[in-house]
Order: C-alpha cells, then structure tokens, then sequence
C-alpha cells in the first residue's frame, strides 16, 4: 500500500549546495501520488531556479511573505500540509527554527505548521559537528520534529565527513516509513515511568540511585512521535521534553511516583515502567538535618510500594505492561522472576556488566523477555534507538 498517495508534502529549501537534489526528492513524491508545494529562501534560489521546482511540483514556488503583488499565507501553508519536510536545512535555519526567528516564508510557515516536521540538515562537517549545531538539532527533536540524519561522504568544501544532506531516495524511504507507522500509536494513552526516587533521611540527605531518566524520556518522546498522548511520571531529573504529546508529572519518592502511576493507568492503553524505584525508604525523615555523632548511626529502612506489581494486578485484559530488570547477575533468571511476579507482557532487561549499558550512559544494551518466554537480543545503540526497538515491540502487542 502507497502511505503517500493524497498526501500534502510541503518542501523547504534552504541556501545549500544540496538544494538541487530537491528536484529528485520532487519527483519521488509525486510518482507517490503526493501534492506537493515548494516554498525557497531567497538564498536557496540562488542554487536552483523556483521555474525547475514549479514545473516538477506543478504548483507556484514561493519565496516571500509579499510577492510584487500578493502576500503568501503562511498560516494556510502551514495548516495545509500533511508534512513539512525543510530539506536541505543549513546551520543558519535550523538555528533561527531552534530559536523561534522568523525573518522568511519558509519559518513562518514552520511556526505555523501544525503537521509532522522533518529537517535533513546539510553543511560542512565541522560545523555538523558544532556544539550549536548538536544542541539546537536537539532542541528541534525535543519540539517531536524528526531529524534526518546527514551522511558521510565528500562535501562541497572538498572534505569529506558527515554532513551531506541525506540522499533525496533516504529522506523519501524515512518520510514513508513515517507514513507508515507514525501513526501507530494515535489515540493511546501511555503511561511511562522513569528516573530515580528520592527517599529523605532528613531535609538534606536522601537515599537515591544513579538513575538519569535518559531511557524514560528516550521511551516518552518515541511514543509520543508515533503519536501517543505520553504521561511521564520523573523521579528527579533534569530531563525534559518540550515534545506536545508529552506530559511530565515530576514526583521525588516512591510512595509519590506510586500514586501518580496508579492514578493515571485506568486511562492508559499501556505502561512502561523505566524507573529505578528504591525498594526501601528510611521508616522516619527527620525534620532537622542530623548532626554527626560519635558512634554509628542506624537508619530503620521500610518497604516501599511496588508500583509495577500494584499496577500489575490493576491491569485489565485490553491493558499491556511492560517493565525493565535492571541486573547485575543471574540475569535471564532474575528477569523471568519479574515478568511473572509483576504481570508484565515482557520485560526489558539490561545489565551492569554490558559496557556503556544501564544507568546515565546515552547508550544501552537491551533483551527483550516476552512472557511466554521468547526472547530477543539486540546490540548496543543510542538510548534513542533503543526505545524506538522498545515501542515498535509494544505497537506488535497492542
Ligand atoms: O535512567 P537512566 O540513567 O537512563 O538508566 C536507565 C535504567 C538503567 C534505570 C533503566 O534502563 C532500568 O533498567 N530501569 C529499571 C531499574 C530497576 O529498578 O529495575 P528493578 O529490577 O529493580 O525493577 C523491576 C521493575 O519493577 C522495573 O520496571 C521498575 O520500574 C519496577 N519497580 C521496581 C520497584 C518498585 N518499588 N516499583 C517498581 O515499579
């Protein structure tokens, strides 16, 4: 099935060497059956004529606000499309786009749109790799725009790195793949839980674990860009997501993260459950902070509720649950225990004896356990890409 058939595409073209691909990546829309509108900075004109695009498209190329004698709606374009696609997106733009600027058509029709967003960057590899560039890419992801990624290869300054604007056949194969399963999870409600609990001993110390809440939010913004509505509930992080399907409930301890998961899972479709939880908490909190004394201290420690069992036992038939074992031993084993114990549909384990894997790496290591014991390896990727694995697993049980 064509997942581009009928569908809006609004391209636009930033001042690149890469601008005259364009006219390939054109081309492959509409031999989907897409519409496709074309909208060009001034400085991108200067790579390739609006006359080339116009006539692939089959619509007018717009280039500014006001025309000799007409003022382009950028609101209408915006609203109009089904996706955007700002290809190739220089350094400039995707900063000015990071940063709310609005100096041309092609932002103001990006503040407006209400539809997927997708940017291919193209630029030399220095500045591909610019501490900037990183962070407002970043910044754009966090907005639920999808970036596609640029390549290796020979660049236009005669060096060769990443940095060249992804081929107009990858952008084509990434925006249908979207097409096709960016939907998936439109109407679920998910519920996710992720970070370290915060247990006091009294007002300045606490019991607390190396949890980043990393994995959580990689899992949040992966299911929120297949469209589900995301419930976050954070153990203290500094995560965060300006992603519009997300909404984050910061709690710090375990009994607080207990009732916000209990409260919002009758409305869930699902859950998954990435936080490291203490088991226990200190019986008391003092309320002044403990002074040093000559002898040792003991501190009572009291069970914690088990949020994942709790929710465990809630679920009803058309709910999944889905849980993490985070392992240093006997991994397999212990794992199985959990997914029987908690009611999950399968676990997630990683363990602290992978490298890079577990607590605040960007990358980690995972094995799927399915509840009649399937299970699924995978190697050591992005945090990002492991929560896209992640989801994509939970979209085949739903
Ligand atoms: O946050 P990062 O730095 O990115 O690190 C990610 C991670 C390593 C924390 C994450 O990938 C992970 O493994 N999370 C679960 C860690 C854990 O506490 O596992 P566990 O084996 O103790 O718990 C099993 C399951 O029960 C988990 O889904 C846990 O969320 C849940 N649980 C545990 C105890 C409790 N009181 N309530 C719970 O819900």
């Amino acid at each position: 099935m064509n997942h581009l058939h009928g569908k809006k595409i609004l391209i636009g073209i930033t001042g690149s060497i890469a601008a005259y691909k364009i006219a390939s990546l054109v081309r492959l829309f509409k031999k989907a059956g897409a519409e496709v509108r074309v909208i060009m900075t001034p400085a991108a004109t200067a790579f390739i004529t609006p006359l080339t695009l116009s006539t692939l498209s089959g619509n007018d190329v717009l280039t500014a606000v006001i025309d000799t004698d007409n003022w382009n709606n950028h609101v209408e374009l915006g609203l109009w499309a089904d996706a955007y696609i700002i290809a190739p997106a220089t350094a400039n733009t995707i900063a000015k786009m990071a940063n709310g600027q609005c100096d041309n058509l092609l932002l103001a029709a990006y503040l407006s749109a209400r539809c997927p967003v997708y940017v291919a960057p193209a630029m030399d590899l220095d500045m591909y790799a610019h501490p900037t560039t990183r962070t407002n890419l970043e910044r754009l992801e966090s907005f639920g725009h999808r970036i596609i990624p640029a390549e290796e290869g020979e660049l236009a300054s005669g060096l060769i790195g990443q940095g060249r604007m992804a081929e107009p056949e990858h952008i084509f194969d990434f925006i249908e793949e979207t097409f096709r399963s960016g939907g998936s999870l439109a109407g679920k409600n998910i519920l996710m839980t992720a970070g370290p609990t915060y247990e006091p001993i009294d007002p300045v110390r606490f019991i607390g674990n190396r949890s980043s809440g990393k994995m959580g939010m990689a899992l949040a913004e992966a299911a929120a860009n297949r469209g589900a509505n995301v419930s976050l509930v954070l153990g203290p992080s500094a995560q965060d997501s300006r992603h519009p399907n997300v909404t984050i409930y910061r709690v710090q301890t375990a009994q607080e993260m207990h009732e916000q998961a209990t409260a919002l899972f009758p409305e869930c479709d699902a859950a998954i459950l990435a936080a490291a939880v203490a088991d226990y908490r200190p019986k008391t909190a003092a309320d002044k902070k403990i002074k040093k004394q000559n002898n040792n201290l003991t501190i009572e420690l009291v069970e914690n509720p088990d949020i994942a069992q709790t929710l465990g036992k809630m679920k009803k038939a058309n709910q999944r649950l889905v849980g993490f074992a985070l392992e240093t031993n006997d991994e397999i084993a212990n794992a199985r225990k959990k997914i029987q114990k908690k009611n999950f549909d399968f676990i997630v384990l990683n363990s602290l004896k992978d490298k890079n894997a577990g607590f605040n790496f960007d990358t980690n290591k995972i094995t799927i356990i399915h509840s009649d014991n399937n299970t699924q390896e995978f190697e050591l990727k992005s945090k990002k890409k492991v929560a896209e694995d992640i989801i994509e697993v939970l979209v085949g049980i739903l």
